[in-house]
């Protein structure tokens, strides 16, 4: 720009004045352009994101009404239930109950369809076939809100927020109080980590929770859907990450929930955990249900060698 702008003010047009002036708008505009330039790696990244976006876009509205949840109980039941992930079906005619004030472990080989079994008690996707209903009412006969209400779902893959673990919490329960936010954090058995940190419950999480480890990140989010304290609880994997100790506070803090009447129901392959809390162990295998049966003791302090069924439904 220079040596041109020098060749045109001596032409005497434009004047000196306007040199300067181009000059300095050039700077500014420069900066950015360098910035940008800097981000081009990043477009392939972008725009398979936002293809993603636009084939999400597409999708058909889920089944919903905008009837408020009229449910006579926090029953859930799955009849009949089919599922395909566009051509391939991945349950096949599922059929299960989990009554109020139990805790059912669901267990099977890794793909046998347990995440998305319990994805579509909260309403991922739509159904290919049967009917799943919570207090007898059809989940599609209400409308999202309501459900959500009505369900606490940690999922396989927690995600965070970059924000403060504080504030992660709180979507739980966006106007609980800071009290009630520490005590889930505490039933949840963040109380020894969140010490450890620098500005302890008020640490930045991270972009998707980076600065936490996986068993941490499993934790927060268990606080948030304890904090959620709705009636039916949804946990996959939540304890995977966690050693024996947390586990088994863990445990302890489910089985008060189920306690106070809740349905709880837990996807794992940690066979300490189910003999330290469950009822019920509902097994599938490839899409469909293989076993379903009660623990055979109400005391779950029995040792794993005390408890013959449980060895023999494969984990
Ligand atoms: N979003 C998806 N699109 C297509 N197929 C999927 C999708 N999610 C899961 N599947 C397929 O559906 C089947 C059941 O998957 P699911 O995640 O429910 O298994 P899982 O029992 O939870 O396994 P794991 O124990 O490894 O978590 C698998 O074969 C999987 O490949
Ligand atoms: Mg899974």
């Amino acid at each position: 720009m220079l040596p041109v702008g020098t060749i045109f003010v001596i032409n005497a047009t434009p004047s000196l004045a306007d040199l300067v002036l181009v000059f300095c708008l050039s700077l500014s505009v420069g900066m950015p352009l360098l910035k940008a330039l800097a981000f081009a790696g990043k477009i392939p990244q972008l725009s398979y994101k936002i293809d993603e976006i636009e084939k999400a876009m597409d999708n058909e509205p889920l089944k919903s009404n905008g009837n408020s949840f009229i449910g006579n109980s926090h029953i859930v039941k799955f009849e009949n239930v089919r599922f395909a992930y566009k051509d391939r079906e991945v349950l096949h005619g599922v059929s299960l109950e989990l009554p109020e004030g139990t805790l059912t472990a669901l267990v099977g080989e890794s793909g046998s369809g347990k995440s998305t079994l319990a994805k579509l008690l909260v309403h991922y996707y739509d159904l290919n076939g049967g009917k799943i209903s919570l207090g007898g009412q059809d989940i599609t006969d209400m409308s999202i809100e309501a459900l959500n209400d009505n369900i606490s779902y940690v999922s396989q893959e927690q995600f965070l927020f970059n924000t403060t673990l504080y504030n992660n919490i709180l979507i739980g329960k966006p106007d609980a109080s800071r009290e009630e936010v520490l005590s889930a954090a505490e039933k949840a058995q963040c109380g020894e980590f969140l010490a450890r940190l620098p500005k302890g419950i008020d640490t930045l999480a991270g972009d998707g929770g980076k600065m936490l480890s996986g068993g941490e990140r499993q934790r927060i989010s268990l606080a948030r859907a304890i904090l959620k304290n709705a009636p039916v609880i949804v946990l996959d994997e939540a304890t995977s990450g966690l050693d024996l100790a947390h586990m088994k506070q863990v445990s302890q803090q489910l089985k008060k929930l189920k306690e106070m009447g809740k349905t709880v129901i837990v996807v794992t392959h940690d066979n300490e955990f189910i003999i330290s809390c469950c009822d019920h162990i509902i097994r599938l295998e490839n899409g469909c249900v293989a076993e379903n049966c009660p623990m055979p003791v109400s005391d779950h302090s029995l040792s794993p060698e005390h408890t013959p069924s449980l060895v023999s439904v494969p984990l």
